[in-house]
């Protein structure tokens, strides 16, 4: 977002007004087919289901019910239906209605997003596969507006710029495809949907859909709250409505495409001969959490003051975007193996020579190589390689 002239960031709210739910379309529509078995009383998702029967016990099934997703919560003290309230399901609309503010206060011109990141909430009736499905989980949506008639071609840049941008953050792209959707299966906001998706180890999921919005929110709103949401064209000396372009991705879902992506066994030989299996993610350095681990090689008293001033002056250069840490319980071995589990790129270790000559040993996750470096040139050695 900040790397772009036609993007502007938002922060809104997560309680709406119930009329905004209500105006959007998902108090009567953001609903999902339920069905409850008969015999132990699981409850399914019925387009998910690959068989007729309870995937548990093998019981027979009821009849599909529309379950609204919302989470709901009340406002003020007294709680009753004029009090009833959703937690958001999605950042989407806390934009629309915020349009005007955003207009008014940075005179934006067509084409251009509003970007946000926040919580959203849904009542989903099954979870799982660790993070891929939860009811609370952090989105990331654009709603990038432009001029009726431009919005096939705009959805086609999105999809192609979403797509790179997973390619970008290391993501194997033989593992990601686009998935159009079928005229059943679109949102009831959406005149077209593209998803990405990626091969998780239990198969293929979505990671972020983006979507043709039209004009179908900002014109639901102005319905109903009276409130006009359009746009004034210079050229054309009138007011429009713009059309809604929405890459929409949710981030626990990247983050386990990335996991899963990362995650590497590898056989290796030990020093006394034998084989062993080590356990990495392979993480693209910009995204591993922790860049750097300082290890002395062992908490001898002597050894102490030196790594500590090693990590301190790291930590304290700037050159390092990100988490530097120190480690010295366990053997090295052990604390290598530690950090190669969390997908750490570089360890450096800080040994007896270390007080003599000056320079200390970095290990490169990937290859497990070790090259000397002084430690007057260590924090630009880091930043070539990270
Ligand atoms: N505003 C559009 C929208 O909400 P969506 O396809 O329902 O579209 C967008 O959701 C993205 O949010 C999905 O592509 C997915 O990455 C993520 N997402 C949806 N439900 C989720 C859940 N229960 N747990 C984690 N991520 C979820």
């Amino acid at each position: 977002m900040w790397g772009r002239n036609d993007m502007i960031g938002l922060d809104s709210s997560i309680l709406m007004h119930s009329d905004v739910w209500k105006a959007s379309g998902h108090a009567d529509n953001f609903s999902d087919p339920l069905v409850e078995c008969k015999n132990c009383h699981m409850r399914w998702r019925n387009d998910q289901l690959e068989t007729e029967v309870c995937p548990s016990c093998g019981g027979s099934l009821t009849d599909p019910r529309q379950f609204n997703q919302m989470l709901t919560t009340h406002l003020g003290p007294v709680q009753d239906d004029n009090s009833l309230t959703y937690l958001r399901p999605e950042t989407a609309q806390g934009i629309f209605v915020n349009l005007n503010n955003v207009l008014t206060s940075t005179r934006r011109k067509l084409p251009f997003g509003i970007a946000q990141i926040g919580k959203a909430f849904r009542n989903e009736i099954t979870t799982g596969n660790f993070i891929f499905r939860t009811r609370e989980f952090e989105m990331m949506e654009i709603e990038y507006f432009v001029m009726p008639g431009e919005d096939d071609n705009w959805h086609k840049t999105w999809v192609s710029e979403c797509i790179n941008w997973y390619k970008d953050i290391g993501l194997n792209e033989n593992l990601l495809r686009i998935r159009e959707h079928d005229k059943d299966e679109l949102s009831h906001y959406s005149k077209a949907t593209s998803d990405i998706e990626y091969r998780f180890p239990w198969g293929w999921g979505e990671i972020q859909g983006i979507a043709n919005r039209t004009d179908y929110d900002l014109k639901a709103h102005s319905n109903a709250s009276g409130e006009s949401l359009t746009y004034f064209d210079d050229l054309s000396n009138k007011h429009v409505t713009p059309y809604v372009i929405e890459p929409s991705a949710g981030i626990d879902r990247a983050v386990m495409a990335l996991l899963s992506d990362a995650y590497t066994e590898q056989e290796i030989e030990t020093a006394n001969g034998k084989t062993d299996k080590r356990i990495l993610l392979k993480f693209d350095s910009q995204l591993a959490p922790v860049k750097v681990a300082v290890l002395p090689l062992s908490r001898n008293e002597k050894l102490a003051p030196l790594a500590h001033n090693v990590h301190n002056s790291l930590r304290n250069s700037g050159a390092i975007d990100g988490l530097i840490q120190y480690d010295d319980s366990q053997s090295i071995g052990r604390r290598y193996r530690r950090q190669d589990e969390i997908g750490t790129p570089l360890c450096i270790t800080v040994d007896f020579d270390s007080i003599e000559d000056n320079a200390v040993t970095i290990r490169d996750r990937d290859t497990m190589e070790q090259l000397r470096v002084p430690i007057a040139e260590l924090s630009q050695e880091i930043t070539n390689r990270i």
